[in-house]
């Protein structure tokens, strides 16, 4: 038994150093203070400047840091092109057709290339840019940990099997969520994001038509549900039309406040994916987050922005992990 604890301590140990050796770990708050520290203003003055323009643009923003985060960690692999022999993760199911803003990451690289070349990593800049999106919607800000590295391949295949779809049950959110290393809070926290932004009529087109009566949760609800299905039908009709999109809040569309928890305790969240959190919540865990969410902002905007951070570091390349992109579209050759 002892011989077995020594060897189970020495083999965690071998494979401790060796991850260690590949990257420093850990992200930190002033990673470009001496080597670009002009980096956060260009970053910040460039989201306002274009989100002020297209007020919509912050949400795509958002998203965009959610779906790299989610396929092999947050390391930009979302922005990468396709090459000979690689598909691009913007051919993924969930993001054809759907993310916007890629060009004014290259904007962004490109001034911060000017700036101080081969430094900022694409990933970082990605994860910049959501926290002030935020911000320009008047939503929390936090720090941002930085010090990420690029990826130098992409996955289409990561990209369809862990981004979660607008018609998955609670349990798959759950499970995608918990694949990350994000639990129900975080889900419930991060789920907030559809305060701003809009969705496409194929992505709430099964919910809008779905026969599953909701009596049962209240007549109220059910009346009010009624009148905002009408609505989304006359926008999005059983077959075609399926760019056309919707407000995610259909109350306070492009303020980044805590509406969307007061909506989908109505049974009106746009999505199937907003709705289950209520419906679908057996245990009353998650509802009571989102009456807790719905009644006090400021708790949902520390929650926000605390799950904001653990996202932004799930398996983050570091150190030697990686590059540094020269263009975020492409490998640096
Ligand atoms: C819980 C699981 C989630 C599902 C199933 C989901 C699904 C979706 C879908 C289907 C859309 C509409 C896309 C379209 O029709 O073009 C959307 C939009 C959006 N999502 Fe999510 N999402 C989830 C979580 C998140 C998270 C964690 C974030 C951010 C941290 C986020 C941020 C956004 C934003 C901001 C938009 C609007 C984008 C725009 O207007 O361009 N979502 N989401
Ligand atoms: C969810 O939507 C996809 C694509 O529209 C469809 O193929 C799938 O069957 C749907 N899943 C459920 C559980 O309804």
């Amino acid at each position: 038994m002892e011989l077995f604890m020594r060897l189970l301590l020495m083999v965690l140990t071998i494979f401790h150093s060796t991850k260690s050796l590949k990257g420093d770990g850990s992200l930190v708050y002033d990673y470009y203070k001496e080597t670009c520290p002009m980096a956060e203003d260009i970053v910040r003055h460039n989201v306002k400047a274009e989100v002020y323009r297209d007020p919509r643009l912050a949400a795509s923003l958002l998203r965009l840091h959610f779906h790299d985060c989610f396929v092999m960690g947050c390391d930009a692999s979302v922005l990468l092109d396709s090459v000979e022999g690689m598909t691009s993760e913007k051919l993924a199911i969930p993001n054809m057709n759907s993310l916007r803003g890629f060009e004014l990451i290259d904007k962004i690289k490109y001034l911060l290339e000017q700036e101080c070349p081969l430094t900022v990593s694409c990933a970082d800049i990605l994860a910049l840019v959501a926290r002030d999106a935020v911000v320009s919607r008047g939503g929390p800000t936090w720090m941002v940990l930085l010090g990420r590295k690029d990826s130098v391949e992409s996955s289409i295949n990561g990209a369809n099997q862990f981004i979660p779809a607008p018609n998955s049950s609670l349990e798959t959110l759950i499970d995608k969520f918990k694949t990350q290393g994000l639990d129900i809070y975080d889900l419930v926290a991060l789920s907030g994001s559809h305060t701003i932004g809009r969705a496409r009529c194929t992505s709430f087109r099964q919910r809008i038509y779905e026969t599953k009566p909701e009596y049962h949760y209240g007549y109220d609800r059910y009346r009010r549900y009624t009148t905002f299905r009408r609505i989304l039908r006359s926008i999005c009709p059983v077959t075609g039309r399926d760019q056309k999109h919707a407000p995610l809040d259909f109350e306070t569309p492009t303020k980044f406040d805590n509406h969307y928890y007061v909506n989908i305790l109505e049974g009106n969240g746009l999505l199937g994916s907003d709705n289950v959190l209520i419906s679908q919540d057996h245990e009353g865990v998650i509802t009571e987050q989102v009456w807790a969410y719905a009644s006090n902002q400021k708790l949902f905007f520390d929650s926000f922005a605390k799950s904001m951070i653990k996202m932004g570091n799930i398996n983050v390349l570091t150190g030697n992990e990686g590059q540094i992109r020269r263009h975020c579209r492409f490998v640096n050759t």
